[in-house]
């Protein structure tokens, strides 16, 4: 008889015989029962289905994109698009001579968006521009194109062109910072205020001098989804050439809102429309509806885009123009986007702009009913369909408690953050409704939402903050794991070490 607590000899046994791993099955087989290699690659290959169960066991860790409402970043297609994406996986756009479908497709994709932003073309005219990985690279081209033509016009004018400038809003997303670093240009930024996010467009143009490059406006703030004033900016700019002889030009960072304006507030001039608007970039991958990796950037004519920037490369006997950072990537990103704009045409995103629109201004109205928040973003499609909010009133706990005890209840994922630099005593939170965010999903977030003030108001004090110690100890000690050292920005000239600015999620 075996005793409680005693080891019996058969199992003694046992633990001393090798175990006969049998390698045609995943669980049970000796790649499963190691850890995945972190940091050396292993000798010995392994069946490729135990290779994807145990990666995708790995990935299980991570959150549920539905369920994070952090990001614009697309997080459903339709079936069929997705089995074009993953048709088109295995061709490389950038190769023109064999792909010369993909690269009619990309410039269909440009004709497109370029007439939706209304640029000055007629029926045999293509737009001008470009499809990137994203928003950053279309900026960075962006700022480049403005930074050598001011330099040309410099140069012929026989005066210095060693420190251009260029104005904007220091909530600006982190890309315009390393647009500017890694361009050499000097960033003037306009700062928010405890009222005011957006720029303010006469503060802008009295930063402007001779080298301005250009200045920003963004359409689609990614703090509270706020859409600047670019009509006003441009009328200022205007005024500006007017008085002192300064030709100024507008590029629109319209990442996010750039697929939405058009179809929720068409009335709305921020684009083409207005001369002075000489560059424009956009996500596919927000609200452009298309899975991560696709933006595009767009110049009102070749006149704005230098010469000596675009690489002409030769497919079946024509002249192709290329103009990106990086050289390869997937046909996919060129199909998706193409995919999405005549799946929906106009009148589709029409509908699921307005309808996500109204579904933000539904949340906003039940987080005002609850009381406890105020909303700062304006509605009825003022704004991009997102709700950003703080807490009201003094409580004993703040938005990142409540950001954190939220995700523990129903693992949503709401980022709270401080506001841009000289507003940062302001946090906020953040919910993007993206089209697969339906009524009833919202409706459970606000239960939620509603269940962790409730919980939050009942835990004491101390509670809180000992909770809050915890937390930020995981954090670091799992960003040393992952990266051999804390996080942090050790470097003294970004925005975020000078302004402690937090960089909202994107
Ligand atoms: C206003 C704005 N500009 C640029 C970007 C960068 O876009 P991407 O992620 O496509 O590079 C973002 C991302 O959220 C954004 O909100």
């Amino acid at each position: 008889m075996v005793l409680l607590g005693e080891v019996s000899d058969v199992h003694k046994d046992q633990s001393k015989k090798p175990i006969a791993y049998v390698d045609s099955l995943v669980y049970g087989s000796s790649a499963a029962a190691r850890e995945l290699p972190e940091f050396e690659m292993a000798e010995e290959p392994m069946p490729s289905e135990t290779a994807y169960q145990l990666v995708h066991d790995e990935l299980e860790l991570d959150g549920t994109p539905a369920l994070n409402l952090a990001s614009f970043v697309t997080t459903y297609m339709d079936s069929a698009a997705e089995k074009l994406m993953m048709e088109n996986m295995n061709k490389n756009a950038i190769d023109y001579e064999e792909y010369p479908a993909t690269v009619d497709l990309q410039n269909r994709c440009v004709n497109m968006i370029g007439r939706l932003f209304n640029a000055p073309t007629s029926e045999s005219e293509g737009c001008v521009g470009t499809s990137t990985v994203g928003s950053s690279e279309a900026i960075i081209l962006a700022t480049l194109a403005m930074k050598r033509k001011w330099q040309h016009a410099r140069k012929a004018a026989r005066k210095p062109y060693d420190r251009p400038n260029m104005v904007m809003n220091a909530a600006v997303q982190v890309c315009w910072e390393k647009a500017t670093r890694y361009l050499e240009v000097e960033e003037r930024y306009v700062y928010c205020t405890q009222d005011r996010y957006i720029i303010d467009p006469q503060e802008a143009v009295d930063l402007c001098d001779e080298n301005t490059i250009g200045v920003c406006g963004i359409l689609g703030l990614t703090y509270t989804g706020e859409y600047e004033d670019i009509k006003t900016l441009s009328d200022k700019l205007d005024q500006l050439e007017k008085d002192k002889g300064l030709d100024i030009k507008i590029h629109v960072d319209a990442a996010s809102g750039g697929m939405v304006a058009p179809f929720c507030v068409p009335d709305l001039e921020w684009d083409f429309r207005l001369p002075r608007v000489v560059s424009i970039n956009t996500s596919g991958h927000k609200y452009g509806m298309t899975y991560a990796g696709i933006g595009w950037a767009l110049w009102r004519s070749k006149e704005y885009l230098p010469e000596d920037l675009i690489f002409h490369v030769n497919y079946l006997g024509a002249d192709q123009a290329s103009f990106t950072l990086n050289f390869s990537k997937s046909a996919a990103q060129i199909v998706g986007p193409l995919t999405v704009l005549i799946r929906n045409g106009k009148s589709g995103f029409r509908a699921i702009m307005q309808s996500i629109t109204e579904t933000s201004d539904y949340l906003a109205a039940q987080l005002e009913a609850t009381g406890r928040f105020t909303i700062m973003n304006p509605r009825q499609g003022k704004s991009l369909p997102l709700v950003a909010f703080r807490l009201k009133g003094d409580n004993h706990f703040n938005e990142y408690d409540v950001a954190s005890t939220l995700r523990s209840r129903g693992n949503w994922i709401v980022p709270a953050y401080t506001m841009a630099p000289k507003a940062e005593s302001l946090r906020l939170l953040r919910v993007v409704c993206r089209m697969d965010f339906s009524r009833s999903r919202c409706n459970a977030l606000v239960r939620d939402l509603v269940q962790t003030l409730e919980l939050l108001d009942k835990q004491s004090k101390e509670a809180i903050e000992s909770h809050r110690e915890l937390n930020s100890k995981h954090k670091k000690s799992k960003a040393k794991h992952h990266h051999g050292h804390e996080s942090g920005n050790k470097d003294n000239n970004t925005l975020q070490s000078k302004t402690g600015k937090t960089h909202a999620v994107c």
